[in-house]
């Protein structure tokens, strides 16, 4: 018999494919990255990213609010602050702007899952993770600041910590730190993999981080090395991590896949603000069409074995998939 495979079959009509589809995005997949900012009534849009904006914490409540209805009922905060030094002291200050909108959500929108990225760059004022001497990020002062950090942002409510400076022993250090104050329960979802990336750029105009000498290779990762992502997200496991991330996403698929194989804990991935910006720029241009570049690039973050996607879609692919 000269019987030719016919794949075609399961592609007939959109009913069959979606019988046969192996990979479904939904709303609970998603975390929603925000930028809260001081000063009330303030909705500044990000010029390189259009549809994302530095919010007040009266917005931000809005902007959370109206994500829950549509689904999206995680949120990763980053916080603007108006005053910044080179301790970044208002990262760890019980009335820092994170945690005042911690504290506001919490009070306000109370099933809405808040995770605190935990990080120095958007608090110092030359723009590093961790604090300078002689020129040099250091690395176990820095991690003492980024687990007091911690601390007051569970007290202030978190339900979860996101650590995503790149320092050495962050996860021990947060773990330690959170446990002696009674937070044992709250879970830390690692940065563990990110690497140092062109495609962060639109981020650091919406944080306001931008490093004011230098730049992150010191100890973010070289975009050449999957072998040491491996190290990096083991060393992350072991420290007790109850999540793995990859940053960026669509750039590190394979590193995605190949976390996923070899750990067995949730896997996120953040769709960074430049993959985001790219996307948004060329439909501007009439180059693509926005919602199809947008899904296809989440489904695939999934496929690679992403179960959770931070990305500034999230609220625009709520509504589409509903
Ligand atoms: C650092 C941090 C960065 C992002 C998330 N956390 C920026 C950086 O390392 O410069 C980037 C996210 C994005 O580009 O969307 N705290």
């Amino acid at each position: 018999m000269n019987l030719i495979e016919r794949p075609r079959r399961l592609r007939r009509t959109e009913t069959i494919r979606a019988l046969v589809r192996e990979t479904r995005l939904s709303p609970d997949d998603f975390v929603y990255p925000l930028f809260v900012c001081e000063g009330e009534g303030v909705r500044r849009e990000i010029s390189s990213m259009p549809g994302v904006f530095n919010l007040s914490i009266d917005e931000l409540l809005k902007e959370v609010e109206a994500a829950g209805k549509v689904g999206v009922r995680s949120v990763i905060l980053f916080g603007v602050p108006d005053k910044k030094d080179s301790a970044g002291s208002q990262a760890y200050s019980e009335d820092g702007i994170t945690q005042r909108a911690i504290r506001a959500i919490k009070r306000e929108v109370k099933d809405t899952l808040v995770i605190a990225d935990n990080c120095l760059c958007e608090y110092t004022d030359h723009g590093h993770c961790g604090v300078i001497e002689a020129g040099e990020v250091l690395n176990d002062p820095s991690v003492e600041l980024l687990a007091r950090t911690a601390v007051a942002q569970a007290e202030a409510g978190a339900d979860m910590i996101a650590p995503s400076s790149m320092m050495d022993g962050f996860v021990t250090a947060i773990r330690e730190a959170l446990d002696a104050s009674g937070f044992e329960q709250i879970p830390i979802m690692s940065y563990a993999v990110k690497y140092a990336s062109g495609f962060y750029g639109p981020f650091r105009e919406a944080a306001q981080s931008a490093p004011q000498f230098g730049d992150r290779r010191g100890y973010q990762m070289d975009p050449a090395n999957a072998r040491e992502a491996m190290r990096e997200a083991e060393l992350d496991y072991e420290q007790g991590a109850d999540m793995l991330m990859v940053k960026p996403a669509l750039p590190y698929l394979d590193i995605i896949r190949a976390v996923r194989e070899r750990f067995d804990v949730p896997v996120a991935a953040y769709q960074v603000s430049g993959e985001y910006a790219m996307i948004k720029a060329a439909a501007k241009l009439g180059w693509i069409d926005e919602e199809r570049v947008a899904l296809e690039s989440l489904t695939s973050i999934k496929r690679a074995g992403a179960g959770i996607i931070l990305t500034y879609y999230a609220v625009e692919m709520a509504n589409r998939l509903s």
